[in-house]
Order: C-alpha cells, then structure tokens, then sequence
C-alpha cells in the first residue's frame, strides 16, 4: 500500500496519537499539538486517560459477551483501542478523515479480526455495508458494541439526537453505545478555545442527557472519564471529558 501522502491540514484524531506517543502523525500535526499545548497547558496526561476511559468502556461491554464493535470517529486504532482491548471481538472502525483512514488501513493491514473504512457517523447508511457484515455479524439481529468518542464536538444538537436516535433503531436490543463529549473546562481557555474553531461545541451533562433520547445510561450516568468505573484513584487530570456508558435495554 502506498504511503499516505503528508496532508496539508492537521486532525484531531493524529494529534492525540502524537499525545498518546504513537507513531501516524504528521509535522503538521504535531505543530497543532504544540500550538494547543502553548493555549491550554499539557494534553498528553489527559487523552491517556481519555482512551483509558475507551478501555474500560469497551472492557465491560466485551465483558457483557458482545463480540461484535462499530467505532465512529474512530482515529487511529492503535494505543490501546478497541481491538486490543476486546481481543475476542470483530472491529470496524470508520472515519470521514481520508488520511486517517489509509493510515488505519495500514495499521491493520493483514488483520482479520479489524477491519477499517469510510463512515459517516451521522449517517449509517455510509458505511460500506459489504465490511459491516464481515467485522460485526449480524448487525441489527446481534447485540453489538457502538464506541461513539470524540464526536460530538462536532455535531449540533439536532444532528447529534437525530444520530444517537438513528443508531438506536439500527442495533438489536441488548447492545451498548460508549459515548463522550468535551466539557466547559475548555471555556476557562480561550486561547485554546478559539483554536477549535466557531462549530465547537461544549456541553455540560444536562444538557447532553436528553441528547441520548432512548439509550440508557449505566448506573454511573454521565461523570467526568476518569471518574467512570476507575480502576484505584481516578487521574488527576483536568475534567475536560464527560462520558458514559448506555445500553438499548434487551426484550
Ligand atoms: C477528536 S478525533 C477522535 C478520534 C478517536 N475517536 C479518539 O478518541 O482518539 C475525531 C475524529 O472524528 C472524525 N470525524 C469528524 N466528523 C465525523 C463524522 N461526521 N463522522 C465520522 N467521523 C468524523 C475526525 O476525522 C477525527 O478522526
């Protein structure tokens, strides 16, 4: 496969493998990281915790005996992302990014148990429905895992509740969507804030709540990442992350 060629613009999803010390980023991404970093203090502490979050999440809904996962927004799929954590599991992972995909193409080349292509998160009809089948049989009559992270920053109200709806109709009772989204921490940076750009979104869990319209959230309801299910003392990092768990309840 060819390598991807150097992009011209960085992506959020490169600058948190720049973070998290991976190895698919770019010059262009790793001076966004910087320039964030300048605005807002050290991120690296917090996206570890961030996909240590996407450990647990994924660890429980394995747990729960689903062996099936779509992840959205996906990224690269490497530092401890869905298929290393669910190692019994079938994965497809999907982006819009067209860099981010061949680089998860790479990564993943020869696997036959992860599979990674183009989808956009708000309309699942995007996804390629040939590799929908083959990394999560029986999508719509299984359980399946749905890992929905680092998305919603992106996506209005409306689009996000018209989404998480959609998604609920699509998957069988008894399936688990894994879900975060940015706090108002950042709006105590400006600096960093205005980086993101004018269609960033924050969100406090109240007004997030209603967004999940029938998902059911776990017991833990919508905490700050580090505060979900920790393993010993939660990380002591900034609550810039909110995030949970929800099921569509079985029968
Ligand atoms: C902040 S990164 C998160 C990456 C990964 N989920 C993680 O937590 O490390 C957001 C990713 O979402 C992708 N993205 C943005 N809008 C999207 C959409 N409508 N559908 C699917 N992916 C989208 C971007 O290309 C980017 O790779």
């Amino acid at each position: 496969m060819a390598e991807p060629e150097q992009p011209e613009q960085p992506s959020t999803a490169r600058m948190i493998d720049f973070w998290l010390g991976g190895a698919h980023h770019f010059p262009v991404d790793v001076a966004a990281a910087r320039a964030f970093e300048e605005a807002y203090g050290p991120c690296a502490a917090i996206f570890r915790d961030l996909r240590d979050f996407l450990g647990r999440a994924v660890g429980a809904v394995a747990e729960a005996g689903i062996d099936g996962f779509l992840v959205f927004g996906a990224g690269l799929p490497t530092q401890g992302n869905v298929h290393e954590v669910a190692t019994s599991a079938t994965v497809l992972y999907t982006d819009v990014d067209p860099v981010t995909i061949r680089l998860g193409q790479r990564i993943l080349a020869g696997s036959d148990r992860a599979g990674y292509g183009y989808g956009d998160a708000t309309d699942i009809g995007t996804v390629d429905p040939a590799q929908l089948h083959r990394f999560v049989p029986g999508w719509g009559r299984r359980p399946v895992g749905v890992v929905f992270l680092g998305l919603a920053a992106f996506l209005d109200d409306e689009t996000l509740a018209r989404t998480l709806d959609e998604l609920y109709d699509a998957v069988a009772p008894g399936s688990f969507l894994a879900f975060d989204f940015d706090s108002e921490e950042l709006a105590g940076h400006p600096q960093a804030l205005a980086m993101m750009g004018p269609q960033f979104r924050m969100r406090s869990p109240a007004s997030f709540a209603p967004l999940l319209g029938r998902w059911v959230p776990t017991a833990e309801g919508i905490v700050p990442v580090a505060r979900w299910r920790p393993r010993g003392a939660p990380a002591a990092v900034p609550d810039a992350f909110h995030g949970g768990l929800a099921g569509k309840p079985a029968g």
